[in-house]
């Protein structure tokens, strides 16, 4: 029995490694890199110790941002109006992975290392079985007897896992260079604000510069390509350098109680700073290229559905890639440069520019430059207010 195992690195999947193996598996594990900024070089020697087999690990940085990311922020994609979706979307390029190496290495079964309470076991097996139906999948924290980390640490111990027995952090901590989730400890509690410790990649506004700092992105046909002018071959690297300055501004903190897929509401908290950065841009860059037949029917439809898909675990769905294929047709005209301004947290929009743009500022303009058929608002409004002048005609009451 063979099984590949997604593997962090982490005290629970490091004692899953152990608990598979002596349950009778034959265990390979599986670590991508989708940039959570963590070193990975000492991974393989970690999974062997713990009594891996074989262990891989993968740069999908580029795949992850081009593939999934990008996508998602072309559907202006925020679960439930605020996140970005960041661990949702790592899911299924992961399980997409475990499946190709399943089907490799002759492995029948995949693990990973989600509770029964959140959303991710969903992704990882919805993902799963939409590429392989045959795949059989183990979820150990699910159904083994451990009831606590003091539990695990002490399997660790008697079993000779490495286990780092530092001070932890309170905190479970999801990262990839769309964001970091944070939960538990004292997030848990909702009257309280999140401490400053939980935070990894945003500095306080308070302790942001006391000067300003200017933001240009540039996207050609939906994809952003350039900062400040400087042009980047890997959108992967992009993303990670507008992590570093929305987070020198402490820009990209997002706190939330949100729905689970399960049914219970989970207080969240998030850091996106380049994610919040591109999807600021990116919105204003729309608006101005979009008409407004398309943009309003994009904001009505798109947005919020794209989201439930990717939270609810569908990325591998028909559903999916019809809704990319608008996505797409209408990210063609998103070309041109959004220049953002970051302060203390903020993020305000200062400029635009598009060869695309719909503004005509003879059309807009109060000026005497302006061409706008004044005359005609007449007639126009006369005829878009009749429904309700004639509502009014023929009714005393509403109904
Ligand atoms: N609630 C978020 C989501 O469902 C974050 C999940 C984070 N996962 C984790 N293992 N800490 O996408
Ligand atoms: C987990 O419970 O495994 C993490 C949180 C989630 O999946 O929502």
């Amino acid at each position: 029995k063979r099984v590949i195992l997604a593997y962090s690195g982490g005290l629970d999947t490091s004692v899953m490694v152990r608990w598979l193996t002596q349950k009778g598996y034959e265990v390979i594990t599986y670590t991508a890199d989708v940039g959570q900024g963590e070193e990975l070089s000492d991974i393989p020697q970690k999974a062997r110790s713990s009594g891996a087999v074989d262990a891989i690990v993968e740069d999908l940085k580029e795949e992850f941002a081009k593939d999934y990311c990008l996508p998602t922020l072309r559907a202006l994609a925020l679960y439930e109006g605020k996140y970005p979706l960041s661990a949702s979307l790592s899911r299924p390029l992961i399980s997409k992975k475990l499946i190709q190496y399943a089907e490799k290495f002759g492995a029948d079964y995949i693990a990973h290392g989600s509770t029964g309470k959140g959303n991710d076991q969903v992704r990882f097996e919805v993902s799963a079985w939409a590429l392989n139906p045959n795949i059989e999948v183990i979820a150990p924290v699910r159904e083994w007897e451990f009831r606590s980390r003091e539990e695990e640490v002490e399997y660790a111990i008697k079993h000779q896992i490495p286990v780092k027995i530092t001070k932890e952090k309170p905190y479970s901590i999801d990262k990839n260079l769309w964001g970091v989730s944070i939960e538990c400890g004292p997030i848990e509690d909702l009257l309280e604000e999140p401490p400053e410790d939980a935070f990894e990649w945003t500095v306080s506004p308070k302790k942001a510069p006391d000067q300003e700092e200017y933001v240009e992105i540039t996207f050609e046909e939906g994809t952003p390509v350039a900062v400040n002018g400087k042009r980047y071959e890997l959108i992967s690297q992009l993303i990670l350098d507008l992590n570093a300055i929305g987070g020198m501004h402490g820009v990209g903190r997002i706190d939330m109680v949100e729905n689970r897929l399960v049914g219970i509401k989970s207080r969240e908290v998030y850091e996106a700073p380049g994610a919040t950065l591109l999807y600021t841009a990116y919105r204003e860059l729309l608006s101005l290229t979009t008409d407004r037949f398309t943009f309003h029917y994009f904001l009505g439809h798109i947005p919020h559905e794209y989201a439930k898909l990717v939270y609810e675990g569908l990325w591998f769905s028909p559903l999916r890639e019809a809704l990319d294929a608008f996505v797409f047709t209408v990210a063609k005209c998103v070309t041109g440069s959004i220049k953002l301004k970051l302060y203390k947290g903020s993020i305000a929009v200062v400029s635009r520019s598009s060869p695309n743009s719909l503004y005509v500022e003879e059309l807009a303009t109060y000026s005497e430059r302006d061409t706008f058929d004044h005359k005609a608002g007449a007639g126009f409004t006369k005829v878009f207010g009749l429904p309700l002048k004639t509502l009014a005609r023929v009714k005393k009451s509403s109904c």
